[in-house]
Parts: structure tokens; C-alpha cells; sequence
């Protein structure tokens, strides 16, 4: 990125120094905003970056919206649109993170939702492997999963994060890669910004939707490719304990994209190597966002259009 990099803000393309935010804003204040983790990744044999799911990341966001009254000013469509712009405009040819944010932009000292003034926001960074892709060694953090109804997982409230930060950052500092949250009642929820698959016998478990977890698109993603693969996928609730008798786990989404979890609380993780399950499926997902292949080619979107 030899140039200067560009945000997308007030709607339109500024450079990122200058898409600043007064302290005053309601979203700083209290964490009233919504957000989309996107990533888009460089194929340097077709000189080619493609956006991965941007619909349904759009989608998503639209829903979040809806939770938190924010109003976005652009369809999924324009919001796609905006998107590729970016990062032509920036001219990446590596691997990209985006970040699409839709907050409360009013100064405004006032807890509430309705009557606060919306915006919406862009940026790209480069970013590779976010965490290690071999094996990671996590912990079941003493931090709980916020239910749905204290702040609904299923929406991705930035204030929310901050379960995620604490639980990450207690699994950091007693010497782990990564935190696996509970739910209240007990149930494995999901990691602190991945969702979960575990092997038990062939069978791909994943908790189900309405165990407060971020319906993850990556999550999909894996479902619907290891359904291809013959893997039989069953969405149940997950015993903390189950985690310690899997064959293989792994965790999925954008940022992590396929972790193999290789121990849990100390315990390895089947032969404590990613698995050959997991391995596949890996495998797989790497080749379609990268626009390598075919079957999965709707799911990613050519950037410069020179595919
Ligand atoms: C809490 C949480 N769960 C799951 C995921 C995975 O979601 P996705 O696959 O849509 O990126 C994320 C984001 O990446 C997240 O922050």
C-alpha cells in the first residue's frame, strides 16, 4: 500500500486520517454501534482479490441494525458496491481486513436508541492469519457469554466486544491462544470472536443458533462445505465437557478463518494435531477464498474484474 490509505466516511472516500469522530458521539459513549468484519483475499496467480460473502455480511449488518434502531443509509447492494470501491481506490494486492461500522453519530448525552442520528463508516487494513491456523490451545474462560436478552450475540453490538476482550485477554494472560465462552446456563457458546466445531465420531457438532452465539457466515460456510465433503453436520447443544473427549475442534470465522484447537484446559485435543476432518475443511475454505474453486465461485466477489 505505497499510498496514502482511504476510509469511506460522510459518504464519500476521504483519507483514513481525516474519518475522525468527536468524543462526544453517542456511539463512543456508549458502545452504540454496530459492525461487519469482512475480508477479501489477494490471488497473486490471477492477480485478482476477492471479497468473501460480502451479502451476507451486509445482511447481517442490516439485521444488527435493526436491534440497536440505527439506520443505514445504503442497500446491501450499494453497501457491496462502496465496498469494492474501497479497496480499488486503495489499490491492495494482499490480503484485507474490512471493517464496515453503522453507529450512533449524534452528541448526545443520553442513554436511549430512538432520536439519535445515524452514520455509517468504512475502513481496509491489510491483515493475514489473524491467529494460527495449525493449532491453538484454548481455555473455557470464567467469563460467561452475554445472553440474548442482555445484549443479543446474534447482533454485532460493538459495546458487546467487551466480553469478548475480557474473556480474550484472561485466556491471553494465563497463557493461552484463545477463550472459549459458556452460556449462562452453561452451555459451550463460542470463542471470543469465532463460532465452534467440534468431531465426535465423524459427526460435525456446532452449537445451534439460539445458544447465544454470532450466527457466523463462516459457520455457514463450513456446514455447507462439509456437507458436500459426505460430513454429517448436527447443530446440538455442546457439553463443556464433550470439548474434552472431541476428536477434533476447530474454530471458524472470518478473522480466524480455520483454527485447529489442539488442547482445551490442558487437555490435547484428540492426537493434539488438527485432525484429518479439520483438515479438510481447511482446505477447502482456503481454495474458496481465494476464487480456486469453481462449485463455490457465487461466494466470492472479483474486485478488480479481471476474472
Ligand atoms: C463473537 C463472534 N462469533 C463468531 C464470529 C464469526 O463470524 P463470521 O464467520 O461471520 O465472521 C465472529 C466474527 O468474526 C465473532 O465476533
Amino acid at each position: 500500500m505505497p499510498h496514502e490509505p482511504l476510509a469511506f466516511f460522510n459518504g464519500r472516500l476521504v483519507p483514513l486520517k481525516e474519518a475522525n469522530v468527536n468524543i462526544a458521539t453517542h456511539a463512543f459513549n456508549y458502545g452504540t454501534g454496530v459492525f461487519e468484519g469482512l475480508r477479501a483475499y489477494w490471488n497473486p496467480a490471477q492477480r485478482e482479490l476477492y471479497l468473501v460473502q460480502p451479502g451476507p455480511h451486509y445482511e447481517r449488518l442490516w439485521r444488527s441494525s435493526r436491534v440497536l434502531h440505527i439506520d443505514i443509509p445504503y442497500r446491501v447492494e450499494e453497501l457491496i458496491e462502496w465496498t469494492v470501491e474501497l479497496l480499488r481506490a486503495n489499490r491492495f494486492e494482499e490480503d484485507v481486513y474490512i471493517r464496515p461500522l453503522a453507529y450512533k453519530a449524534d452528541m448526545a448525552i443520553k442513554v436511549g436508541l430512538s432520536g439519535i442520528k445515524s452514520a455509517f463508516a468504512m475502513y481496509a487494513v491489510p491483515m493475514g492469519d489473524y491467529v494460527s491456523t495449525r493449532g491453538i490451545r484454548v481455555q473455557v474462560s470464567s467469563w460467561r457469554r452475554i445472553a440474548d436478552n442482555m445484549i443479543p450475540s446474534r447482533a454485532k453490538v460493538t459495546g458487546a466486544y467487551v466480553n469478548a476482550a475480557l474473556s480474550s485477554e484472561q485466556a491471553k494472560m494465563d497463557g493461552y491462544d484463545e477463550a472459549i465462552l459458556l452460556t449462562d446456563g452453561g452451555q459451550v457458546a463460542e470463542a471470543s470472536s469465532s463460532n465452534l466445531f467440534m468431531v465426535r465420531r465423524g459427526v460435525l457438532v456446532t452449537p445451534p443458533v439460539t445458544e447465544d452465539i454470532l450466527e457466523g457466515i463462516t459457520r455457514d460456510l463450513v456446514m455447507e462445505v462439509a456437507r458436500d465433503h459426505d460430513i454429517p453436520v448436527v447443530e446440538r447443544p455442546i457439553d463443556r465437557t464433550e470439548l474434552y473427549s472431541a476428536d477434533e475442534l476447530f474454530l471458524c470465522g472470518t478473522g480466524v478463518q480455520l483454527a485447529a484447537v489442539v488442547e482445551v484446559d490442558r487437555r490435547p485435543v484428540g492426537a493434539g494435531e488438527a485432525g484429518p476432518i479439520t483438515r479438510t475443511l481447511q482446505d477447502a475454505y482456503m481454495a474458496l477464498v481465494r476464487g480456486e474453486a469453481p462449485r463455490y465461485r457465487r461466494y466470492v466477489v472479483p474486485v478488480y474484474g479481471r476474472q
